[in-house]
Formats: C-alpha cells, structure tokens, sequence
C-alpha cells in the first residue's frame, strides 16, 4: 500500500535549491549533478514533489532490506528516543545488548562478540586493525573487484577505480584476483578451474608477498557493487584452508551480503564457511539509524581479553541504532522476511531475469541468488564485450545512461554500476512488485539493445 502521492512541485523545488546551494554529495562532481527531491518512501516505492512514483530495485544504496517506513522499527526508535536517546558506549544499555545477543545469535560459527561502528567503512576498518593486532603483521590482501567502504584504509582495500584518487599505496595492501568465471582472469572454462586456478593463485601471491607479512585476507562473500560474482563451489572453504595454513585471519564482509539479501541470513551460510572477523552494516537494521559492526570469534576476541582493543567510536552501539536493529531482526523473524528473498529469488525475480536474458541481446549473463541479482550488459552475447568499456563516463557511457533513463521513466529506479545493472530489491518485495519492476527493465532492456552489435 502507497500513500496517495501528492504532489508539490513548489516544495521541490525549494528542496533543491537547499540541496544545490548546500549539500555537498557523495563521489560526484558538484556542478553537474541533479539529485532528485525525495517527498516520500514507503515499503518498495519512493515518491518526488512532482507525483512521479518509483519501485526502488536498489534497496537505497542496498541496504532497506525490510523496505521504508517499516511501521515496527519506525516505532521502536520512537520508543527508545522518548526512553533513552544516547549513551556512551563504555557502559552496559539494555538495547545495545540485546542487539548483540541477537546479531551474534544469527552469525556464523564462534562469531559472537559484536563490536559496533556506524557503518560498513569503519566495521572494515575495525576488523583490519584487530586482524593487525592479533597477527603481528602488517599486510592486508584483498581482491580486485571489490568494495570495502570510503574511509582510508577501507577505501586502499577497494579494488575499483573509486580507490585510484585516494591510494596512498601506503596501507600495506596487497590485491589479488578472485574468482569470476564469465570474465575469468585465469582462462577458466569451468566453475572448477575457475575454483582451482583461483585458489592457485592466491596461494602464489601469498608465497611471493611473504606469509609471515600478512595479517589477513579480506573478501565480500558475494561480491556487491563490483558484479554479484557468486563464488565457485569450494573456493571460500579453500580460502580458509589457506588462512589456516598461514596464520591469516579471514575476513568476511558482509555489509551487503548480510542480513537476507542472500536468502540465508549471511551468505557465508551458503558456503559452510566461518570467518574469524565477518563485518556487517546495511540490512542489520536497514539503514534507519547508522549502525555497523564487527562479529568477533573467540580466537581473535581472546586477544584483547586481557590486552586493551585500541579502538573506539564515540556513538559505537548507539542506542537508537541498536533499537532499530533489535525491531529489525524481530520483524525479519516474524515476518519471515529471510524466507521470501529465498523465494523471490528461486521462483520470480531468477526466473523472470533469466527469461530477459534469453530475449535481450544485450543481457549476457544473469547471476545472483536471493534479492541480489546482477545482468552483465554486453554489445555483443558471443564476444562479452562489455555495453560501456569499465569505468566509462560521458559520451562513452551513454548506452547505460539510455537504459538507466528508460528504466526510469516506466517507474523504476534502477541500480546502474559500469555495465551493469543489479536487481537489488527488498528483501519483503512482493510477488507482484517483482513482476511491475521486470516489466520495467524489459523496456528499459530494449534500449540497451539499441547499442549491441
Ligand atoms: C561490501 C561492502 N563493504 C563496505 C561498505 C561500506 O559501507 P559504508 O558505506 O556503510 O561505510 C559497503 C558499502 O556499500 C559494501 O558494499
């Protein structure tokens, strides 16, 4: 159910010019943006001053993973507000452990002590610092294809362009390549080469930067933003086994895997893998308050059992973070909110991409599981060329631009990365809306066919 959309263009437009004067956004040239005035969200939908209506397959920045303006979260932090707004974090709160016990609860294996921060940067940030401590050593390996976060050792981990104007090539990181067989950097033609080869090379790596250097490996379980690459059968456990090998803490990042998107509550899950650090953000309350985390196993935890963690954050487990976060994961129980991105992604939203794929010739793969799905546009099936060259912008990036505009104007806000675009609904998206947002892309779709060859 939507609220009737009223719209205000005049409001808007002063929304706008606040914006346009004031707010200085995020990885943008200030001049040549148009954010859109938001009036409105409400579950899978968001409204502008204009009556315009978008089913939002982005989830945000993927993280509303139980929709907007969920009634029981928004009522818990009002709750919590009129009890207890703040407190410091050296202290015992109710709601702050409650939100642990819950979050631990659901974690993997021995991951069960939660160190809170504000976001998935900080958690990175956190979890590398442990692993440094604990080790003794000061490497970090992580892979190409990858995003960690914008802070500065999350962001000289990441390994996309969005590092290329912050590396300082000082933060002792080492990148490697993982898996990812339709683009395989290792010459694969199956899921076990591509598994083989990668697991070679990682150990390789390792070999050559010195074992006894490196603190940790860091990896998304899936990654995200950088193409939903679900790993090979056998190469997360095989990374353990290489860790466990070297004295290397594995690290998982989950900010966005996390928390249902997978259809499993972590999408280690799906791997029978347990990290010694997994860190999460987003979905843990679907992003109503800031709040992020570290779940901590016993080895690494034991380390600072007796030896301060030197570390902290002045709002670390903020209590109205920690409200939203206990309300969310009591509605994604009670609703069984994990259960339907398992099924969405199974019985309609896999299904119904697949069937794009098969008539769009610019649709060269399909791939993800849950409510994270990714299509790889390309111009040409046979070759994968990709739709744009990697990291277009401009003119070289207008057949993405096209589909992205298309997608907009039948009513969906779509999620538009490189060549790529990534169906990334709500985790409690429905049936029907499902349906409304393929029929979006398929037009949308058409556009992008424009430009294959
Ligand atoms: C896998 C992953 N890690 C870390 C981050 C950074 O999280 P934040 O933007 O909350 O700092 C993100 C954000 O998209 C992410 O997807």
């Amino acid at each position: 159910m939507t609220p009737h959309v009223v719209p205000d263009p005049q409001a808007g437009a002063a929304v706008k010019a606040a914006d346009r004067a004031h707010v200085f956004h995020s990885w943008s040239a200030q001049g040549l943006i148009d954010p859109l005035a938001v009036a409105g969200a409400e579950g899978s939908y968001f409204w502008d001053y204009d009556g315009n209506r978008y089913l939002d397959f982005t989830s945000g920045l993927v993280y509303t993973n139980i929709g907007y303006q969920h009634p029981k979260v928004v009522a818990a932090i009002q709750e919590q507000a009129a009890k207890l707004a703040t407190f410091a974090p050296a202290f015992a709160v109710d709601v702050r452990s409650e939100a642990a016990r819950l979050i631990a609860e659901r974690t993997p294996g021995d991951l069960d002590k939660i160190f809170f921060t504000n976001g998935g940067a900080e958690a990175v940030e956190n979890a590398v610092r442990m692993a440094r401590l604990h080790t003794g050593r000061h490497k970090v390996l992580s892979a190409f294809r990858s995003y960690h976060g914008a802070t500065s050792t999350a962001i000289n981990l990441t390994g996309d362009p969005r590092r290329w104007a912050s590396d300082t090539g000082s933060a002792g990181v080492v990148r490697f390549w993982a898996p990812f067989l339709y683009r395989s950097p290792f010459y694969a033609e199956t899921e076990q080469q591509e598994c083989e080869r990668a697991l070679a090379h990682l150990e390789d790596t390792i070999a050559f930067e010195g074992p006894g250097t490196i603190a940790a490996i860091i990896l998304e379980t899936i990654p995200g933003t950088a193409g939903i690459m679900t790993p090979p059968p056998g190469y997360l456990t095989g990374v353990r086994e290489i860790c466990d090998k070297y004295g290397i803490v594995f690290v998982l990042d989950e900010v966005m895997a996390g928390f249902g998107r997978t259809g499993k509550w972590f999408a280690a899950e799906h791997f029978d893998v347990v990290p010694d650090l997994m860190t999460f953000a987003k979905g843990v309350n679907s992003g109503y308050v800031p709040l992020g985390g570290v779940a901590i196993s016993e080895r690494i935890a034991a380390t600072f059992e007796t030896r301060p963690y030197p570390g902290g954050l002045t709002y670390s487990g903020h209590p109205l973070a920690c409200a939203a976060a206990v309300a969310t994961i009591q509605v994604m129980e009670d609703e069984k909110v994990v259960e339907n991105a398992a099924r969405i992604g199974e019985t309609v939203l896999g299904p119904g991409l697949r069937e794009l794929a098969e008539r769009h010739p610019s649709v060269g793969e399909v791939r993800g599981t849950g409510v994270f799905w990714a299509l790889d546009l390309v111009r040409n099936k046979e070759t994968r060329e990709p739709l744009v060259p990697y990291n277009a912008a401009g003119e070289a990036n207008a057949p993405m631009a096209a589909f992205g505009a298309a997608a907009k104007k039948n009513g969906l806000w779509p999620f538009v990365n490189m060549n790529r675009t990534h169906a990334v609904p709500a985790c409690n998206v429905t049936d029907d809306e499902v349906k409304e947002g393929l029929a979006a892309l398929d037009a949308a779709l058409t556009v992008a066919d424009e430009h294959t060859v």
